[in-house]
This record gives C-alpha cells, sequence and structure tokens, in this order.
C-alpha cells in the first residue's frame, strides 16, 4: 500500500507537509526546520523591542505562561540580516508582524512583503504580553477588520491574521478579519494567563500577567478553529498545545489545513519528524489519502447545539 500524500495547501502555498512552528518558538536559523513544512518566523515590530524584564517564562502542569513582551531585532535588522538566510532554509517562510498602530503594520508588511524569501505575511493582532498595540487591535473587530484591510493593500502575498481565544466571540472577529480580505487564519494565540511566585505571593513573571500555552489550551484552540471554520470558510493554520500525531489529526479536522507546534518543540524538538510517519498512519486509519481529505471533517456534524 502506498503511503498518503503528506503534502499540504494554503492559499495557493504547497507544503511538504502540514506541521509549522508557532512564531516565536523556534530558531530556525540555530535549529534549522527540524523537518516542519513551513517556517513562521518570530514577530518583528519597526522598531527593536528588548521587551519584558525576567522572569519571562513560568512553568504550569499543562503548559508554560510566557511573557516574552515582542523581543525581537526590529524592521531594518531582520530585513537586513534574518530573511536573507530564512531565504536558504527549503521550506516556506511566513512573515510574523506585529505593531501598535496600523501604518506600523503596514509598513512593515510592505517591506517585509517585497522580500522574495517570504512566501505569506502572519499579522500578530493577539500578543497579550505588550500594553497596547496587538491584542488591542485583534480584541475589536472594527480595528481587525481596518488593519487586515490595510496590510492587504501594501502586498501581493497571501495576508494571514492570528486571532486571540481571549475575546468572547472568536468567530466575529474572525469574520472581521475575512471581511478586510485576510486570505487566511491563524488560531490559537496564547490564553491569558498569570503565575503567582509561590514564595513571595506577587505576580511572578516580570511583565505582570503572560500568554498560557502547551496542552492545558488545546480545547480552547480546537473550539476557536472549529468557529472560526464554520463562520469564514477561511483557510487555518491550527496551534494550541498540539503534542501528538493524534493532535495534528484532531486539528485538521477541527478545519486547520496545517497545525502548528510550539510549546511542544521547547521540551522535544525531535518532535515533529516522530510525528510525520505516525501521521501517515493515521490518515489512510480515518480512510483518507491525503492531509486535504481531513481538512474539516468534523464539520458536517455541527448542528446549532454544538456552538457554545
Ligand atoms: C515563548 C513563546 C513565544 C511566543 N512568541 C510569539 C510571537 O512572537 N508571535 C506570535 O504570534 N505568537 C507567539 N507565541 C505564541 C505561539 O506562536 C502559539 O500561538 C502559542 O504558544 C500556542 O501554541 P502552543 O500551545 O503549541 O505553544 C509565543 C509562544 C511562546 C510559548
Amino acid at each position: 500500500m502506498s503511503s498518503p500524500d503528506l503534502h499540504a495547501d494554503l492559499c495557493g502555498i504547497r507544503f511538504g507537509n502540514p506541521l509549522v512552528n508557532g512564531s516565536g518558538t523556534l530558531d530556525a536559523l540555530a535549529a534549522g526546520t527540524l523537518g516542519l513544512g513551513a517556517f513562521v518566523t518570530k514577530t518583528v515590530t519597526l522598531h527593536p523591542r528588548e521587551g519584558n524584564p525576567p522572569v519571562r517564562i513560568a512553568e504550569t502542569p499543562a503548559g508554560m505562561v510566557n511573557s516574552i513582551g515582542l523581543a525581537n531585532p526590529g524592521l531594518d535588522a531582520f530585513c537586513a540580516d534574518h530573511l536573507p538566510r530564512l531565504g536558504e532554509l527549503g521550506v516556506p517562510v511566513i512573515a510574523s508582524v506585529g505593531g501598535w498602530s496600523p501604518s506600523e503594520y503596514a509598513t512593515a508588511v510592505a517591506r517585509i512583503g517585497a522580500h522574495p524569501a517570504v512566501a505569506a505575511v502572519e499579522l500578530n493582532v493577539s500578543c497579550p504580553n505588550v500594553e497596547s498595540g496587538c491584542i488591542a487591535i485583534g480584541t475589536d473587530a472594527g480595528e481587525t477588520r481596518a488593519l487586515v484591510e490595510r496590510c492587504r493593500s501594501e502586498t501581493d502575498l497571501p495576508v494571514l491574521a492570528k486571532l486571540s481565544p481571549s475575546v468572547s466571540d472568536v468567530a466575529a472577529i474572525a469574520t472581521a478579519a475575512a471581511e478586510g480580505g485576510a486570505h487566511g487564519l491563524v488560531l490559537i494565540n496564547t490564553v491569558r494567563g498569570i503565575a503567582i511566585d509561590r514564595d513571595r505571593l506577587r505576580p511572578l513573571l516580570g511583565g505582570g500577567g503572560g500568554g498560557l500555552s502547551g496542552p492545558a489550551i488545546k480545547p480552547i484552540a480546537l473550539h476557536a478553529i472549529f468557529h472560526a471554520r464554520a463562520a469564514t470558510g477561511l483557510p487555518i493554520i491550527g496551534m494550541g498545545g498540539v503534542a501528538s500525531a493524534q493532535d495534528c489529526v484532531e486539528f485538521l479536522a477541527a478545519g486547520a489545513s496545517l497545525v502548528g507546534i510550539g510549546t511542544s518543540l521547547f521540551a522535544d524538538p525531535g518532535l515533529p519528524q516522530r510525528m510525520l510517519p505516525e501521521l501517515g498512519r493515521l490518515v489512510r486509519q480515518h480512510g483518507a489519502e491525503t492531509i486535504e481529505d481531513l481538512v474539516g471533517v468534523a464539520h458536517p456534524r455541527l448542528s446549532s447545539s454544538t456552538r457554545a
């Protein structure tokens, strides 16, 4: 029996397999692509940022809370030093962009989108670790729509909106992104969280609050993907707690076309390589020939009583 086809497609881009890293969770220039089908950059902002003061990461029973605060070298250094080398990775590169105003995003999208190494642009409107911008935009439907519209006009590349689960109606924000012209969605960023220092009984993280990631957030991610897909029909990069090939299949069924791994990569960089053969076996077990055959298969069973 031939092996199933693990190629994946998103917005007209062909990927060798459906696994990608979550933005900010892999330095591909240091570690390589670990067998992933694409590389997503750490979010880059117009100006360099040192990020939040330490402590920046706290372990939790089923994941971690981080308060990195968008530490990055800024647009100029990113375009001059990072992008040319990322073009040599041999997989499509998705560049993540953040900012504090639509014009900051637009400037970054125009510069990055013009670089031949980049296949698509991801708008991070969901980082919980900064005081304004980003999630302040992505928790407002009108601002999300306007931002996507503005960025669409700056590039011919596919524009993806990365959304937060920390909203009351993720489908409404997804719909706003679609109305703004997003070619696809990325769900989910971290869930707002906080860690308390057990001795001092004060917030542990230097930024105060942070974002929860890892297996603890998987059901939240599946919910967001499921309803964003149902509301928009847009292609989705799904992530949030993925730690196995079985998780990956469930994300595909909920409506993801590509599946991201973040927190699990920190503990186990060999995970994607090991997941791929198991993914092939599971695709076959579900009677499918290709990854695409499984995308959204959970949806025909959607009834009004399953909506939450
Ligand atoms: C340490 C760390 C840094 C992150 N940095 C970014 C970032 O720069 N931009 C972004 O859009 N998401 C960032 N994320 C969110 C991840 O890309 C991903 O959406 C989230 O962690 C959920 O996936 P996971 O549970 O597999 O980690 C970061 C997550 C972690 C844990």
